[in-house]
């Protein structure tokens, strides 16, 4: 029987390459276990295909940790986020709390909202297996965050001892020295200018774990522009994962299996609107992770609701706690530390010191260790790798008092030719 399935398999994929071109079965079978069946599908005004798909069936369970798991429909623990999640709106910024595909229905009790991937976002890619992944990264400071108490040592030294080619420039504050159970901040939307076909532009957070920085482990949520990912160049919702720094595990969303989600109301990859304009109310989305101490799972609340989570058993040392916190952004291009500079922008497109109403920025800034209490991190390290191709500013009223981070930049101009 397995003999005949291999020699069907084998003169099937023959022909079929033939007839279609070589990769078309690997596409098949890529689409086959992302666009599971659907309960009901959703077309959205903005082109995208909502499929709803049995809860059960998601593609998280396809993953070999997660064989014999039993999905969690919310946390065992209150993360105590709810209260700081009014932001004071003064007219001059508001909140995004649905999608635009969820005017156009909504899934069944007992599915989830999947963004149905095609043929052409996978060709896109340069292999079916390579669909939605990151590519391979180092974060060299992890390797001494855990003993620099309070982030007192020199962190661009540390952030900057690698080799090897680098494909991503990132502008970040990060949080050392603790053991972080929990992150949140609220970022402002934006659609960064000029995304090359090639590149994608991120506002995000990452909560960093793991003994060595080759092998890190990552979570991270945000918003992105991925036109390799989603074909267009809309400002969409995502998240992603890995547990050695890229390079065997993880990718963005759904399009590897890890992450179980558990919301009706948020597809994962689907566009945000509106964003925010110069000088004009600026949109938010509040990014919040959160880990359950009693599963070891990684949970993202959204409002009153939880997206889903992480499971526990996806990691080594995040299953008990992050090394390390960032906020910011990057951008991922062929084109870094390299003339001539992409001309992908980062953020709004806009330098750091624009400030409120023309940078990007992240906002209430809080993070929890193991007092449990939610609180804005004291000790702030800044960081850019091209500070002439994208900068931060790090705002405070007074020393120590509530942060502010205004990220981004234009990317290639005079100072980054
Ligand atoms: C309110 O608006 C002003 C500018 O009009 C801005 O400086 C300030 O940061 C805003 N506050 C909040 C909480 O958004
Ligand atoms: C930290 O390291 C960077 C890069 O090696 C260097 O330019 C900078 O002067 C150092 N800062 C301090 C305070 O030592
Ligand atoms: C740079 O990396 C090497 C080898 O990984 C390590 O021995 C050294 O301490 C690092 N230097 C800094 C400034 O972190």
């Amino acid at each position: 029987m397995k003999l005949f399935l291999i020699m069907f398999v084998i003169l099937f994929g023959f022909s079929y390459d033939k007839a279609y071109g070589k990769g078309s079965l690997d596409i098949d079978i890529k689409l086959k276990a992302l666009n599971k069946p659907a309960l009901k599908t959703i077309k959205s005004q903005d082109g995208d295909i909502i499929d709803c798909i049995d809860i059960y069936k998601q593609h998280a369970f396809d993953h070999p940790a997660l064989k014999n798991h039993k999905i969690q429909m919310k946390p065992s623990i209150e993360f105590g986020e709810k209260k700081t999640n009014k932001i004071p709106n003064n007219g001059s910024s508001e909140q995004i709390t649905s999608q635009i595909w969820s005017k156009s229905g909504d899934c069944p009790d007992g599915t989830i909202p999947v963004r149905r991937v095609s043929r052409e976002d996978i060709r896109r890619a340069s292999s079916p297996s390579q669909f939605g992944r990151k590519s391979p990264h180092r974060y060299n400071y992890l390797d001494n965050a855990l003993h620099q108490r309070k982030g007192k040592f020199n962190f661009t030294a540390a952030k900057r001892n690698h080799s090897g080619p680098i494909f991503r420039s990132e502008a970040f504050i990060v949080a050392l020295g603790f053991n972080f159970v929990g992150a949140k901040s609220d970022i402002n939307v934006w659609s960064p200018p000029r995304v090359q076909p090639s590149d994608y532009s991120s506002a995000q957070t990452w909560l960093l774990g793991g003994v060595s920085s080759d092998k890190f482990e990552s979570i991270e949520a945000g918003w992105m522009v991925n036109p390799g990912v989603f074909g267009d160049y809309r400002t969409r919702l995502f998240i992603s994962w890995t547990k050695d720094g890229y390079k065997t595990t993880g990718c963005i969303n759904l399009l590897c299996s890890g992450f179980v989600q558990t919301t009706k109301s948020f597809a994962l990859g689907a566009v945000i609107e509106p964003v925010s304009s110069s000088s004009r109310t600026q949109y938010i989305i509040t990014i919040s992770v959160f880990l359950d101490p009693n599963t070891g799972n990684w949970w993202m609340p959204s409002g009153n609701n939880v997206l889903g989570y992480w499971p526990g058993t996806l990691f080594n040392s995040l299953k008990h706690s992050a090394t390390a916190v960032q906020w910011g952004g990057e951008v991922h291009s062929p084109n870094i530390l390299k003339k001539p500079h992409t001309v992908t922008s980062m953020g709004s497109g806009q330098w750091a010191n624009y400030l409120y109403g023309e940078a990007c920025y992240h906002t209430n800034l809080r993070i929890k260790d193991y007092s449990m209490q939610l609180k804005y991190p004291k000790y702030l390290n800044e960081y850019t790798d091209e500070s002439n191709c994208y900068t931060t500013k790090l705002h405070r009223k007074t020393y120590m008092s509530e942060p502010r981070f205004y990220f981004g930049g234009p990317g290639r101009n005079r100072y980054c030719p």
